[in-house]
């Protein structure tokens, strides 16, 4: 099929090397600076497996700056993020979107994969000729490919039968179940499943708060147990500084203020925010334990990006931390597998230095996992809990009772 993949960040760049496998590209975006990187085979974004596929597929995607190519497609994903303005979703580039291929391609199947609160898509099919269709993304970034290759579900909302038999011929490569169902339901399963797991995370990390206080109890080991029930499920208990990234914290504030609207107040997840708002205290506190006075010391962060696996910046915890830190008149440096430059931190290319009052893993990569210093050093913090605290005992982590 000729797919239009329209919004080529993350979700739009690798939807499209991933469809183009079995399909034909048409990708645009405003931006024409990243299109001038994608027609130099320039990737601005790190993705593990990304480089490789798109390299691959190459000859079956072409990048444009405008809609006129639309023309020539035969479906359309809508991949535009959104943003939250005073908390609530501005859904204007999505609207944008879907009139700009609209317009092209009257005949154009639109499906919405951006994240749009419940009744968007609905909206906007009175104000066009399209029946529009929703098809949320679940992929997580560090490893968007794989999940783009491997969901668990296709979600598809929508009324034309016809159109959704399309949709889900695309998606048969996966073998994944696919839930047919309205576009209203596919929009709230996407707001209510960021929802769940953003909870599962504030609650493991309540947990690790009640273990710092009870000896003998380490909140890595109380996921453990918990997890082995597969009513509960391991994934999402890894205790934390909480979770941040472009997804969680926005989606979870928007579906507060948009219930709030509809007069249901989201109690749980109102806790998961706040929860999650508290942990850069909770982390300072662990590094003023062996160190005192956070004013005038020398502190390596590990990892500057929201999580693993990626260059994304965005509502990092790591960079919260690290300007916390600064406030506090800490020297603040860091190493990052990827980032090599950040305002005001003074990134380093290597953590084998015993020059810092403190180490304090603040991302989850592979390759912090162990590194001699940790047992050179006392003040080492696991802020991520990924040490093994039997091999390093001198490591001080989040979630565990310290005298
Ligand atoms: C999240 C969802 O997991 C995806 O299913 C969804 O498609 C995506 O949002 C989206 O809406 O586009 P993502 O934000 O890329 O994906 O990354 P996650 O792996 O979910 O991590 C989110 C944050 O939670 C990170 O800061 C991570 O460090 C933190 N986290 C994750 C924890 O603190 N503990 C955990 O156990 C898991």
């Amino acid at each position: 099929m000729r797919i239009v993949i329209v919004g080529l960040g993350f979700v739009g760049l690798v939807t499209s090397v991933v469809l183009a496998q079995y399909n034909e590209i048409i990708g645009i975006d405003i931006d024409k600076n990243k299109i001038n990187k994608l027609n130099n085979n320039d990737l601005y974004i790190y993705e593990p497996g990304l480089k490789e596929l798109f390299i691959k597929n190459r000859n079956r995607m072409n990048f444009y700056n405008d809609y006129e190519n639309a023309r020539n497609g035969d479906i359309a994903f809508v991949c535009v993020p959104t943003s939250t303005i005073n908390n609530k979703i501005d859904t204007s580039y999505v609207e944008e979107a879907v009139k700009s291929l609209n317009n092209t391609n009257n005949k154009l199947i639109i499906v919405i994969k951006s994240t749009v609160i419940p009744g968007t898509a609905s909206s906007l099919s009175y104000k066009i000729n399209n029946y529009i269709l929703s098809n949320p993304e679940f992929l997580r970034e560090g490893s968007a490919v794989y999940d783009t290759m491997h969901p668990d579900r296709i979600i598809i909302g929508g009324k034309n039968s016809e159109y959704i038999e399309t949709l889900s011929k695309i998606w048969e490569f996966t073998n994944a179940p696919i839930l047919k169902t309205t576009n209203e339901n596919a929009e709230l399963i996407k707001y209510a499943s960021n929802s769940f797991l953003a909870v599962k995370i504030s609650f493991i990390n309540e947990i690790a708060n009640l273990c710092e206080k009870i000896p003998n109890t380490d909140v890595n080991i109380i996921a453990k147990g918990m997890g082995m029930d597969h009513r509960i499920g391991k994934d999402f208990l890894r205790a934390g500084i909480g979770f941040g990234g472009s997804c969680f914290p926005k989606d979870t504030r928007a579906i507060v203020s948009f219930s709030h609207e509809k007069g249901v107040d989201l109690k749980i997840i109102k806790a998961a925010i706040d929860i999650n708002n508290n942990r850069i205290n909770t982390a300072l506190a662990l590094i003023e334990k062996p160190i005192g006075n956070l004013k005038g010391k020398k502190i390596l962060l590990l990892g500057l990006s929201f999580k693993n696996d990626t260059n994304d910046l965005r509502e990092s915890k790591s960079i919260e931390l690290a300007n916390e830190l600064i406030n506090h008149n800490s020297i603040v440096y860091a190493y990052d597998p990827i980032i090599k430059e950040y305002p005001g931190i003074n990134m380093v290319n290597s953590i084998n230095s015993n020059d810092y009052d403190c180490i304090v893993i603040s991302s989850e990569w592979e390759e912090f996992k162990n590194n001699a210093l940790y047992k050179e050093n006392k003040n080492i913090i696991d802020l991520r809990r990924i040490i093994d605290l039997d091999l390093y005992p001198n490591v001080k982590a989040i979630g565990v009772h310290y005298d």
